[in-house]
């Protein structure tokens, strides 16, 4: 509540990007795992989840793009993430595109970004990843490239920091990553990568329309029969917009969450029970979590959510998920599986 009445208003008359770099000197303070309260509170066994032989205490993780440089992991599984997501991370350092590239649209609920993968770059981040010690089980890590060759490079050398990998092929704000939108390209590449890599391999598809799912599933089916081990479902949506320099960016936030919904369903029922699905665009609270899980998916991520709710988010969710759990007297998050809507 305070998050929302006075720190949300505040930060959002500051530059984005400043913001973000506060909230990251913040959760780099020493000691800040062990100060904060969240980090002692009793998990709830009810959201805990096992994907891919991994326990996880929730299925609502931090998407991709928050912490892109690996310097705020531990602080933020702190905040009752039950995994977080580090990258993306690219070969080389990138400064991204020119700004301005990141705004709110508070009515909204919801970010334009065209950042475009500033990143310091694949030997930076590894001296970070080595001093995030004891959170192997609850990291994903998102690498991308516009080469196939880069992108082995990232799987290479980072395959001890992580159990599972998301290999970004659909940030709107890269072009060159469209080379993996045919599905010659990405069965090649997802063919490679799972013949080097022991860990579980997830492909970030982009959000698609009613009218191009055709497309779209052919894409999420051509990752599976070359190999991934799931999908994450989805990236931030294309849109133009002049406020941002380069023209054309990613919207994420609440517009999202019922094309979400949608994407999951199709997916679901286009790929059978096995691969891992994981909700990613308008997770804003538990009924958003629950109502992806009753539609097919294993877990959820989010990042919009998490800067419009603050410190508490994942907190929260995870207390009233498993408050709702027990109304509707389901005892694990399977069982919600194709239950009805909330
Ligand atoms: C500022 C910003 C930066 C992002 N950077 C990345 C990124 O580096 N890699 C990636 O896969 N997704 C990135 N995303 C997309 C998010 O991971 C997520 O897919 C998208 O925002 C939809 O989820 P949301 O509505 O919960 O934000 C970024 C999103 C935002 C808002």
């Amino acid at each position: 509540m305070l998050y929302k009445l006075l720190i949300l208003p505040i930060l959002q008359l500051i530059n984005p990007e400043v913001s973000h770099f506060l909230a990251e000197k913040l959760l780099q303070l020493p000691f800040f795992s062990y100060l904060n309260p969240i980090n002692y509170s009793k998990k709830n066994k009810i959201t805990q989840t096992n994907i891919a032989g991994l326990e996880l205490d929730s299925p609502i993780g931090l998407a991709a793009g928050y912490d892109k440089n690996c310097k705020t992991l531990k602080p933020l599984l702190s905040l009752g993430f039950g995994f977080v997501t580090g990258g993306t991370i690219t070969l080389q350092e990138r400064f991204g595109n020119p700004k301005p590239r990141l705004f709110h649209i508070p009515e909204k609920y919801a970010l334009v970004n065209s950042l475009g993968f500033p990143s310091i770059g694949l030997d930076n981040v590894e001296k970070n990843l080595r001093k995030s010690k004891g959170i192997k089980k609850s990291l994903f890590l998102s690498v991308s490239g516009v080469t196939e060759d880069e992108i082995i490079s990232c799987v290479e050398r980072l395959e001890e920091y992580t159990n599972i990998f998301e290999i970004n092929v659909s940030s709107p704000n890269t072009s060159g990553l469209r080379v993996f939108h045919n599905p010659s390209a990405l069965s090649k590449l997802v063919e490679k990568i799972k013949s080097i890599s022991r860990n579980k391999i997830l492909i970030k598809l982009p959000p698609w329309e009613d009218k191009d799912k055709d497309e779209y599933l052919d894409l999420a089916r051509t990752s599976i029969i070359s190999g991934a081990d799931g999908l994450v479902i989805a990236n931030s949506m294309p849109i133009m917009n002049n406020k941002l320099a380069v023209g054309k960016g990613g919207i994420s936030g609440k517009v999202l969450t019922k094309n979400t919904q949608r994407m999951i369903a199709e997916i679901r029922s286009a790929l059978g029970s096995d691969p891992i699905i994981i909700a990613c665009g308008g997770i804003f609270d538990e009924k958003d979590v629950w109502n992806c899980l009753a539609l097919g998916a294993d877990l959820c991520q989010a990042y919009t959510g998490f800067i419009y709710n603050g410190p508490f988010f994942a907190y929260t969710i995870n207390k009233k998920l498993a408050k709702l759990m027990k109304e509707k007297n389901v005892n694990s998050l399977e069982e919600i599986k194709g239950l009805s809507l909330v």
